[in-house]
């Protein structure tokens, strides 16, 4: 795989960034903008383009190996790149109850795309960056010259992947916010800022651990913590996938309004926040503010 095999996939980069007009953010002296990051690439949506290209030209043509739950936008995208590049792919999905149960929209899109999952226990599945547990997910799948990407795509490639993210960002707002699982797409954004921008995070995880998570995931691609941000942990909606009728309502709305398809586990929380974020005063008047989008709904 090399850059040039990337490349004639034809990502939009850098992605659009579109201005829209929202009363909620216009009355109160703000102008928003969302960062099309849906628009790059139609398989390899958003945060997924920028965390797998450069793991896919490291992995040089190997079988990639990686991880995720029941309705993984990762595992999807990797099965998407597999098909795309010719690469073997194999997911390890958390849950082996769900081996016996028909599979749901998300995996029957991966395998579609040739992905070969396996099932594994939620326990072992915990358990999966200790090295005896990998090994033996390695020697069970028959693929022990696999290229390794960890849950969420999150490592070090992928967090230099999203600085560019910062980068095309550069001059063009104030203050910048994007949805966290991981926290590997805000690591890179955020180091790829210039001095004087603003990042803030919405974790759509429960927990408040990620900011020393981000910090790690920064310290090992850039030896140290970098860019001016914050998270704001309380939109939630009470942890990963879970949402509510105001919150599905809201992404409806936003929908309708904009002409925007949201995306439910990350993007709508995002934008919830930022819409209560600018009646509360956050942010101040005349500032620019972006929205990153880092995916699409699915199914599509
Ligand atoms: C649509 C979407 N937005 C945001 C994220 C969060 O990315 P990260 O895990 O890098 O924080 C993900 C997960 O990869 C995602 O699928």
């Amino acid at each position: 795989m090399t850059s040039t095999d990337l490349a004639a996939l034809r990502p939009r980069l850098p992605s659009p960034l579109q201005e829209i007009e929202d009363d909620r953010f216009s009355r109160r002296g703000v102008r928003l903008s969302l960062k099309r990051d849906d628009l790059i690439h139609p398989d390899l949506v958003g945060n997924k383009w920028r965390k797998l290209a450069p793991n896919l030209a490291a992995a040089a043509g190997r079988p990639i190996l990686t991880f995720g739950g029941a309705y993984s936008n990762h595992l999807r995208a990797t099965a998407a790149a597999g098909r795309l590049l010719g690469l073997p792919t194999i997911g390890v999905v958390r849950g082996d109850e769900l081996a016996d149960r028909p599979l749901n929209p998300s995996l029957a899109r991966c395998t579609a795309d040739g992905m070969r999952l396996r099932f594994i226990d939620r326990s072992t599945y915990r358990r999966k960056t200790e090295r005896s547990v990998l090994e033996g997910v390695l020697r069970a799948a028959g693929a022990e010259d696999a290229y390794v990407v960890p849950e969420g795509g999150s490592n070090t490639l992928a967090v230099r992947g999203c600085q560019a993210l910062g980068e095309e960002l550069r001059g063009q707002a104030d203050v910048i916010a994007a949805a966290c699982g991981t926290g590997g797409t805000f690591a890179g954004l955020t180091a790829g800022l210039a001095p004087g921008q603003r990042a803030l995070g919405i974790p759509v995880l429960k927990g408040g651990f990620l900011t020393a998570e981000i910090e790690r995931l920064q310290r090992e691609a850039f030896e140290g913590r970098r860019g001016d941000w914050t998270l704001d942990d309380r939109f939630h909606f009470g942890g990963y996938a879970r949402t509510t009728p105001e919150l599905d309502a809201f992404a409806e709305d936003f929908e309708g309004r904009h002409g925007v398809g949201v995306e439910r586990l990350y993007v709508a929380k995002l934008l919830y926040g930022l819409v209560a974020l600018a009646e509360e005063g956050a942010f101040t008047t005349g500032s620019r503010l972006v929205a990153v989008i880092t995916g699409a709904p699915f199914p599509c």
